[in-house]
């Protein structure tokens, strides 16, 4: 599974991409709020540190302004993804994007029917939001199953992207199903390395180690 941080942070950003593990990021509206500075700057900024699928989202609610949106984000460097969120206005702007040969990370997809229209009009991701229908009791994996049986009887290229993962075993549960891709924010991503059983271990073998040498030290001296 390909491993992207959903973030417009560029802190966060250089933190995690300097692991080299991080395949790509996923942006939004809200995400780029959060930033001060310029948002299309920020966004290059992304692109010149993570050589991946950077997703761009659009904010425009009409297929016109969308397709409009979309080509100048496109513009901006070879790595942006347009993100367009999952309503009729966004399945016309898909399908004039994608067969501009443009990327397209469809949104806010909450059903298996919604992933299935997205991929027919082109589009290269779709993002089931998998928290956020925990939020409602509402399975959110079970929609990533779906989708991924779905999607494995044809032949799109059209990846499953699990977006809005909270935690890891959010993250876990995407990767055993076969998801393309787990986008999550970068506390779950720093997460995912932690174990205290490394560490407690880690510590032991050093002290050991520090051990024995002095032992030999002390008898080289002898
Ligand atoms: O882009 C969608 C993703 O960022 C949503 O995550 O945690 O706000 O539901 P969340």
């Amino acid at each position: 599974m390909k491993i992207f941080l959903d973030t417009a942070s560029l802190k966060e950003i250089r933190e995690a991409a300097a692991l080299g593990v991080v395949d790509g990021i996923t942006t939004n509206p809200s995400l780029l709020a959060k930033e001060s500075g310029d948002p299309e700057q920020i966004l290059v900024e992304i692109c010149n540190t993570v050589d991946g699928p950077i997703s761009a989202e659009v904010v425009a609610t009409d297929a016109e302004g969308m397709v409009k949106e979309g080509r100048h984000l496109a513009a901006l460097h070879k790595n942006i993804v347009v993100k367009i969120p999952c309503i009729a206005e966004g399945l016309k702007a898909t399908k004039v994007l994608s067969g501009e040969g443009k990327r397209v990370n469809m949104t806010l997809i909450f059903s298996p029917t919604q992933a299935l229209l997205a991929a027919k009009a082109g589009a290269r991701y779709v993002s089931p939001l998998v928290g956020r229908l925990d939020d409602i009791a509402t399975p959110g994996m079970e929609l990533v199953a779906d989708i991924i049986e779905i999607f494995d009887h044809y032949d799109w290229e059209c990846e499953v992207l699990a977006a809005s993962l909270r935690h890891p075993m959010h993250v876990l549960e995407a990767a055993k199903m076969g998801a393309d891709i787990g986008t999550m924010p970068a506390s779950v991503f720093a997460a995912l390395l932690k174990h205290p059983l490394t560490d407690s271990g880690l510590r032991r073998f050093l002290e050991d180690w520090e051990k024995a040498k002095a032992l030999l030290a002390a008898k080289a001296g002898r």
